[in-house]
């Protein structure tokens, strides 16, 4: 598949999230663009209001390049537990209430499993999700999806990462999310395929709108 390329320049990364801008940032080192976040343009914050991680991540890159005139790319992610009915998805970080309180939303997870009686390891599978949306200020856009499938456990193990990481052992691995350094947990370096969610939708970022493949 052809995708557009994305020109040397400006490029607005459509997120107030520290975190995400900072890794977006590392990501995008090497290629020389003139990198700008939304929160350093004073753009506004859009509602998340979609119901697919793709049209929450377009609705915050289309903003963002609109409202500046340069290209933006926006992501969106969540974890989903194929026994939830992929819950909490788009709603990872709501339900982790307004004090983000995500020990609280792994103990949501694990007692909605339990009560569904999801306790053999065929019933406890999840993975995590991230949409990446790239937007032109002419409307055009482009995304790209990396997913991560592994098992749901419990209790949760390690101190590592953020959100959900506790509770998710990726496929292959013996060890969750959080039992794992950044650079594991991402993999990608030379020699280690690409492991998390967003590393892998970077991946494909990168060959379509970057690389010209
Ligand atoms: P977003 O900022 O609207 O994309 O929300 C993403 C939410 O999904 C985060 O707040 C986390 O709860 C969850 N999430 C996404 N990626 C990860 C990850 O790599 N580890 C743990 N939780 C994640």
């Amino acid at each position: 598949m052809s995708h557009r390329q994305l020109e040397p320049g400006k490029l607005v990364v459509a997120s107030h999230n520290k975190g995400k801008i900072r890794e977006i940032n590392e990501l995008l080192q090497p290629y020389g663009f003139d990198v700008v976040s939304a929160g350093d343009l004073d753009l506004p914050e859009p509602e998340e209001t979609g119901l697919t991680f793709e049209a929450n991540a377009s609705l915050k890159a289309q903003a963002a390049a609109r409202a500046s005139g340069f290209p933006s790319l926006a992501d969106d992610s969540g974890f989903c537990v194929a026994a939830l009915g992929g819950d909490p998805g788009i709603y990872s970080a709501r339900w982790a209430g307004p004090d983000k309180d995500f020990a609280m939303a792994m103990r949501t997870i694990e007692e909605k499993l339990q009560s569904a009686g999801a306790t053999a390891d065929d019933m406890r599978r999840g993975s995590f999700v991230a949409v990446l949306c790239l937007a032109w200020p002419d409307g055009h856009e482009e995304y790209f999806r990396g997913e991560v499938e592994g098992q749901v456990v419990w209790p949760p193990r390690g101190t590592q990462g953020f959100g959900y990481d506790p509770m998710f052992q990726p496929d292959g691995h013996n060890r969750t999310f959080a039992e794992m350094t950044s650079e594991e947990k991402h993999g990608g370096t030379p020699g280690l395929p690409a492991l998390s969610h967003r590393a892998r939708a970077f991946q494909l970022f990168k060959a379509g709108c970057l690389e010209g493949k």
